[in-house]
């Protein structure tokens, strides 16, 4: 054997060796979760960020502080993975900023309640108006701001992470103790679920959503979006973002997302809904049949062609554009978050329901348990 082919064999099989410690790519038999330690809060809580991985490789990073998605990572048309959720690198950017909720679990009342207060069983309950006159998920430190405890989950072709907090009565002035888990699962289709429940031991009111920002570019504005909303009407707001009660139709405005479009395609109209709005920050009223599983809304980003599917037990969601993002916040990577760097869809009750007697109502009793399951599924063109 010459010099050349000894060498060529020693390095083959030097290969051979290695390669059982070879590192594993993102693409893993099994759906995986990591647990690593994520910094600690002003009061010292320890806060851990759990990795999920599913067998297509795609992540999500969710941390134990606000039950908040810190990371997701999913492929586009080619199969490249890319960030597509806004946030923070590390927990810090979390605790400093004043957040705009990112990714966050939003509780007791996602979305607003108008004056901030409302009476049940004839008392009258106060809230913190932190927004304008109005109280905005769930007031000074609502549930994006709690540590919670967290048991990971494994399913056959899933893995999770199981959230717990129990809110105590009176916190941020609602009644009652709250008892609340949101089970996050990655499954293997790409899809991240969330299943909420909670019971409480006073009658009170319950609205939780995630307050996650999407990109699914990845980058830049999310103006050319395509946009379809399972909705024929939707509930306008006053000056105060305060729905004025009635459910209007989409029909001849710019609410109208029955066929899928473009979000810059009308959001600059001198529309009375999208001035007081300052954009697109409205609840639609979805059409179902039941309040069984079904789909409330697609985006699709034609460059990298991912595909967001949402679908939700609720009545309603929230799209949001992010219209108060000003590029005042530095995110991810040094990014700088421009006004319209993402969208949200929150999927929910509707807002100020607790005082809207002809909305849905949000009260739960005492003996009774709130379930809502919200799916965003992702997929690419
Ligand atoms: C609301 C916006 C608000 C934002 C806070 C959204 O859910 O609809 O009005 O500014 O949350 O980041």
């Amino acid at each position: 054997m010459n010099k050349l082919n000894r060498s060529l064999l020693l390095w083959l099989v030097g290969l051979e060796l290695l390669l059982p410690f070879a590192p594993a790519s993102n693409a893993a038999s099994q759906p995986q979760i990591r647990k690593q330690p994520f910094g600690a809060t002003a009061e010292k809580k320890t806060v851990d960020l759990y990795t999920l991985t599913n067998i297509n490789g795609v992540e999500a990073g969710i941390m134990t502080y606000g039950g908040i998605v810190v990371s997701l990572k999913v492929p586009d048309r080619k199969g490249k993975l890319q960030e597509v959720t806004l946030g923070y690198d590390s927990l810090d950017g979390y605790l400093k900023n004043n957040t705009p909720y990112f990714g966050a679990l939003i509780g007791r009342y996602g979305n607003r309640i108008g004056k901030g207060k409302f009476s049940l069983g004839g008392r009258e309950f106060l809230l913190a108006t932190n927004s304008g006159e109005s109280h905005l998920h769930g007031g000074n430190r609502g549930f994006d701001k709690a540590v919670w405890k967290a048991t990971e989950v494994r399913g056959q072709r899933s893995v999770g992470l199981k959230l717990d907090y129990l809110s105590p009565d009176g916190e941020e002035g609602y009644p009652g103790t709250l008892s609340v888990t949101a089970v996050y699962m990655l499954t293997n289709d790409n899809e991240l679920k969330i299943d909420y429940s909670a019971t409480t031991t006073k009658e009170t009111v319950v609205n939780l959503t995630n307050h996650a920002y999407f990109n699914l570019a990845g980058d830049g504005n999310i103006l050319k979006h395509e946009v379809m909303i399972n909705a024929d009407r939707f509930t306008p707001i006053s000056e105060t973002f305060i729905p004025t009660g009635e459910l209007r139709s989409v029909k001849g405005t710019p609410m109208d997302f029955i066929q899928p479009t473009a979000i810059g395609a009308r959001i600059n109209q001198k529309d009375e809904q999208l001035v007081r709005g300052n954009g697109y920050d409205h609840n639609w009223v979805l059409n179902r049949k039941d309040s069984s599983l079904s789909l409330a809304a697609r985006v699709e980003e034609p460059a990298s062609g991912r595909v967001l599917e949402v679908f939700t037990m609720e009545p309603g969601v929230q799209f949001y554009t992010g219209n108060f993002l000003d590029g005042t916040i530095k995110g991810k990577g040094g990014k700088v978050y421009q006004q319209r760097a993402g969208f949200c869809l929150e999927t929910q009750h509707f807002p100020d329901s607790p005082n809207k007697p002809n909305f849905p109502s949000t009260i739960l009793k005492p003996g009774q348990k709130y379930a809502t399951t919200t799916v965003y599924k992702f997929s690419a063109k």
